[in-house]
């Protein structure tokens, strides 16, 4: 086979920052060894999220030209809801200006106190919107994904038996929705099953419980339903992506991800009257229903978006190049998640620093190292971000992983990008057994890991 390109050319360029390894020492320090606090202009290849970071194309800046500005009733809000509902089947769709602020008003909704969301792996927003309600989110990954190392197809699936013995556990009254994510991001950009969808189906109707999708990723966990799960292969994406989206009773969804867009969101429900509460609450937080917090060009770049994702050249471009990150890392002995995700690999920061304690934050370290060695800027997804302090005991809880993540944002890098990129962590790893641990010397009481400062031990 011929080698997968990039399946587009470049029209318009963006510089992009180079600093020496003494200037970034000191913007490490003065950021307090958090990457969210340093300014994306001191960063070379920027890997922290693929969301919002996608670059658009011809057609959806064309569509920006042609948005349409209307409080009520936009032209460009039918053209998205028209795509929005052919593709995920939904009756009634609600933008809003981003992934959490569909979350928030599902939780508003359907959360509160003694509630309990059971969820495959909850991403941070989703969390944390669901705790705020006063609800309980519950993670439930399947058994597979304990082992970072083990290579499986389909990692991000729910555990099934789980989610069954925790709805007799707690009663299923308590319980207002299932959630999954796919991929399951915080799991590890890991895809989901059509059979575990299924699965999940089968036992929300059981109960009686709604099954909602966090629908952020859906093009890349459609595709690899057509790589991985028997009976996909000769179906195309679009048609796997509906049939995904056909099991649920509505979604959220981040257009940041897959729909290619710099901003965007919305909400789907198939219940009139669920879908009525949540466009009274749209109209106080985020707009008008038929705007929902986004300006009329915006809606026309997510429609175009949600159209330009499910092009199969895309989608091999997209998996492959990640896929081709990960296999380089693991040739060169670097304990990675395995296999790739989706969207990003993930180092396996434990492995990679074995001298480190949990409570030593090593995911933290790699991701100081790689913006100080090479300026690549990467996130710790692990004891800074999920990390608890026993209230009790004050000790330090540790989540099941800490992962550094390697996001690659959307049609933004080349190939050379991604090997300079290789060559760092390649480095970084060379010079492992030096990595200092951290500790945190400022945290908020919520999502600490965007504002938490912190000082290298020993150092
Ligand atoms: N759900 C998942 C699975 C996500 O990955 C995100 C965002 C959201 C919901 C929230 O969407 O950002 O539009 O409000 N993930 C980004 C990331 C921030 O870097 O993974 P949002």
């Amino acid at each position: 086979m011929k080698t997968i390109i990039e399946p587009f050319k470049i029209k318009s360029v963006e510089p992009i920052q180079f600093t020496t390894v003494e200037q970034r020492e000191r913007i490490l320090s003065e950021a307090g060894y958090n990457p969210f606090l340093i300014r994306a202009a001191d960063v070379l290849i920027d890997l922290l999220t693929d969301s919002g970071t996608s670059a658009m194309s011809a057609r959806q800046w064309a569509g920006m030209m042609d948005g349409d500005e209307s409080y009520a009733g936009a032209r460009s809000f039918y053209r998205f809801e028209s795509t929005a509902r052919e593709l995920t089947g939904f009756t009634h769709i609600i933008p809003t200006h981003q992934g959490r602020a569909a979350e928030k008003i599902l939780f508003t909704l359907t959360g509160g106190a003694g509630k309990i969301i059971p969820n495959n792996t909850h991403f941070d927003t989703t969390r944390a919107n669901v705790e705020y309600s006063g609800a309980t989110a519950v993670d439930l990954p399947c058994k597979e994904s304990r082992d970072p190392a083990a290579v499986s197809d389909f990692k991000g699936n729910m555990d099934l038996e789980a989610l069954e013995t925790l709805i007799m556990d707690k009663g299923k009254g308590n319980i207002p929705l299932i959630m999954l994510t796919v991929t399951n991001n915080a799991g590890g950009g890991q895809p989901v099953s059509m059979s575990n969808i299924i699965g999940a189906r089968k036992i929300s109707k059981k109960y009686g419980i709604p099954l909602f999708l966090d629908a952020c990723r859906f093009a890349e966990n459609a595709w690899f339903i057509k790589l991985r799960e028997k009976g996909y292969a000769e179906k195309s994406v679009k048609s796997i992506a509906m049939e995904m989206f056909s099991h649920f009773d509505g979604c959220t969804m981040s257009g940041k991800k897959d729909a290619l867009v710099n901003m965007g969101g919305f909400i789907a429900f198939n219940d009139g009257q669920l879908a009525q509460n949540a466009r009274n609450i749209l109209i106080v937080t985020e707009g008008f229903p038929t705007y929902g917090g986004l300006s009329g060009r915006d809606l026309e770049a997510m429609a175009q978006g949600l159209e330009e994702v499910l092009d199969e050249h895309y989608l091999t471009y997209r998996i492959r190049s990640v896929g081709y990150l990960g296999e380089k890392l693991t040739a060169a002995g670097i304990p990675l998640l395995q296999p790739p995700g989706g969207h990003a690999v993930y180092i396996d920061a434990r492995s990679f620093a074995g001298h480190l304690t949990p409570d030593a934050f090593p995911g933290q370290s790699i991701v100081c190292e790689l913006y100080r060695l090479g300026g690549i800027r990467t996130v710790e997804i692990g004891g800074v971000m999920f990390g608890r302090t026993d209230p009790g005991t004050g000790k330090f809880i540790p989540p099941p992983m800490d992962l550094v993540r390697l996001a690659i944002p959307r049609r933004v890098y080349t190939q050379s990008h991604i090997d300079y990129v290789i060559e760092v962590v390649v480095e970084a790893w060379e010079g492992r057994k030096d990595l200092p641990g951290y500790e945190i010397t400022y945290e908020a009481p919520m999502l600490r890991h965007f504002t938490a400062r912190f000082r290298p031990l020993n150092g």
